[in-house]
């Protein structure tokens, strides 16, 4: 097996760090000072292998940045599928000061682990929406046996000073699965879509055991102060965690800190890729291809929790009710193919294309369509253009972890002509966002009533209203919100004594 080399000794690199937003007061483009840190060893079910182009997804928007800054060890599934994959030993690749570690699955693995239980059980599940699962108990122990192999895999890689960082519903039994390897180092685990109230949670047999094995890590952070409590109510009655002050839990005469880490965005930057992307040849093409109309944008992965149909009963409603609307607006939805070996994706591709058409039948005229409905991905850039270009943003999920294309849409407006963002109450960004139009997705006629209000909105309240969303996102970034959780977890590392390195400034940021 390949073993990496370590050059790791230090504190972590926590010291000077704005205590709300996570943000660094020296520059954050100054390297770090090599061997001042713990290395960081982030483990999460994908991997943004170096030259397979950006990936698209909240994960990969949060965590990049960090890894190239702060460097370290990056692990997980390669993405390739192998009848040969529990055979192959990790590959290593490196690319600048990040080591990425990656295993491939076998096909059963994929089906089962990935396709079965991840996507087919327990997404639907934390998203609140029990009648989607698709248990099977044979995909649940597979789930297992992926992350034990998993940890036996990354634990000869973990070096004695690495900070561990666990990422999403993939790997919720890794913290445990890596105990038992003896790995003894902080571990902390983010979880990025939503945690749902036990009773929910109950639907699949196996969620005392996961919360279980998920509270050997250290801190447990969530995007919402909900997730996080329904996280501990979960603790409490299916793991017999017991509550202490402070969002701590005792388990086992362990403590476990569980926090509140909302994940963010580079605003500035963001901003400056929508400018300049709204000049270029698609944006152009899209804008040249509605004379004469206001475009409405949704963009999403082709998924359950996204509320697409009711987002199209939404129009439909606003077109039946106020008709004066048609040749006027235009709804852009991309709805980008995802984890199509998923039966409930299928059957939302089935639905969504059925609702399309008949929407588009039932109003759309011989030079007017009131949707344009797109299955392929925009690459990012694109889609910053695409934001900026819109009078309207869609973004009306039943339920999301956080939703970066809400405050990527308020970072892509002009702001001397900003478009308004409807956004569902069911999304955590809304926690953040609450200048947009909040929605509730499920009521067609609140979402009628939202586009129409968004529709004829004056220059000034448009204003108004960007500028309180823009304030909520503008000094926050993926490298503060990073910084945030390492801190956290360094922390309370240095309170347990596990690392000797306990100097002052790290106490003074702890203690702040
Ligand atoms: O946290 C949700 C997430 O893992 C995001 O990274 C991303 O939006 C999406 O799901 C990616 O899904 P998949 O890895 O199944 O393609």
């Amino acid at each position: 097996m390949t073993r990496l080399p370590f050059s790791i000794r230090g504190t972590a690199d926590v010291t000077e760090l704005h205590p709300r937003t996570g943000d660094a007061t020296r520059s954050e483009h100054a390297p770090a000072a090599p061997g001042s840190m713990n290395r960081l060893v982030v483990i999460s079910n994908r991997v943004p292998l170096p030259g397979i182009g950006p990936r698209a997804g909240g994960l990969a928007v949060a965590l990049d940045g960090l890894m190239e800054k702060r460097g370290g060890l990056w692990f997980g599934w390669s993405g390739t599928v192998s009848s040969t994959a529990t055979d192959r030993p990790v590959q290593v690749t490196t690319a600048g000061t990040v080591d990425y570690a990656t295993v491939d699955l076998t096909p059963e693995e994929h089906d089962r682990y990935y396709n079965g239980f991840s996507n087919g059980v327990l997404w639907p599940l934390l998203h609140s929406m029990p009648d989607l699962i698709q248990y099977d108990r044979t995909d649940a122990q597979i789930y297992r046996d992926v992350n034990t192999r998993l940890a036996a895999q990354v634990a000869p890689l973990i070096g004695p000073d690495d900070l561990i960082w666990v990422h999403d519903y993939h790997l919720l039994p890794l913290p445990a699965a890596l105990r038992a390897c003896g790995v003894a180092n902080p571990i902390g685990f983010f979880l990025h879509i939503p945690f749902a109230a036990p009773e929910i949670l109950e639907a699949a047999p196996d969620m005392g055991d996961l919360v279980t094995h998920l509270l050997e890590a250290d801190l447990v952070g969530f995007q919402t102060e909900g997730d996080m409590a329904n996280f501990a109510a979960a603790a409490t009655l299916l793991a017999g965690a017991v509550r202490l002050p402070g969002n701590t839990l005792s388990v086992n005469g362990r403590r476990v800190l569980l926090g509140v880490f909302p994940v963010e965005i580079h605003a500035q930057e963001f901003a400056g890729q929508a400018e300049a992307n709204a000049r270029k040849l698609p944006v152009v093409r899209l804008r040249q291809s509605l004379p004469g109309q206001t475009l409405i944008l949704g963009l999403d992965r082709l998924d359950p929790t996204k509320g697409l149909l009711q987002r199209i009963a939404g129009l439909r409603r606003l077109l039946e009710t106020q008709p004066e609307w048609k040749r006027r607006i235009t709804l852009l939805q991309v709805a980008a193919i995802s984890r199509k070996e998923v039966g409930s994706y299928r059957a939302l591709r089935a639905a969504l294309d059925r609702e399309s058409g008949n929407l588009n039948a039932d109003f759309g005229e011989p030079d007017w369509l009131p949707l344009r409905l797109i299955s392929h991905g925009v690459d990012r850039a694109t889609a910053a253009g695409f934001m900026r270009t819109a009078r309207v943003g869609l973004v009306t999920p039943l339920r999301d972890g956080m939703n970066l294309v809400a405050k990527e849409f308020v970072a892509a407006q002009n702001p001397a002509d900003p478009g308004v963002l409807i956004l569902s109450r069911f999304a955590g960004a809304a926690q953040q966002l609450d200048a947009a139009l909040l929605v509730n997705p499920h009521d067609a006629d609140a979402m009628a009533e939202a586009l129409t209000t968004a529709l004829t909105m004056s220059l000034a309240e448009r204003q108004d209203r960007w500028q309180a969303l823009y304030n909520a996102i503008e000094h926050r970034s993926p490298l503060g919100w990073g910084r945030m959780f390492l801190a956290q977890l360094l922390r309370g590392a240095v309170r347990r004594g596990r690392f000797e390195h306990n100097d002052e400034p790290v106490r003074a940021y702890a203690e702040a």
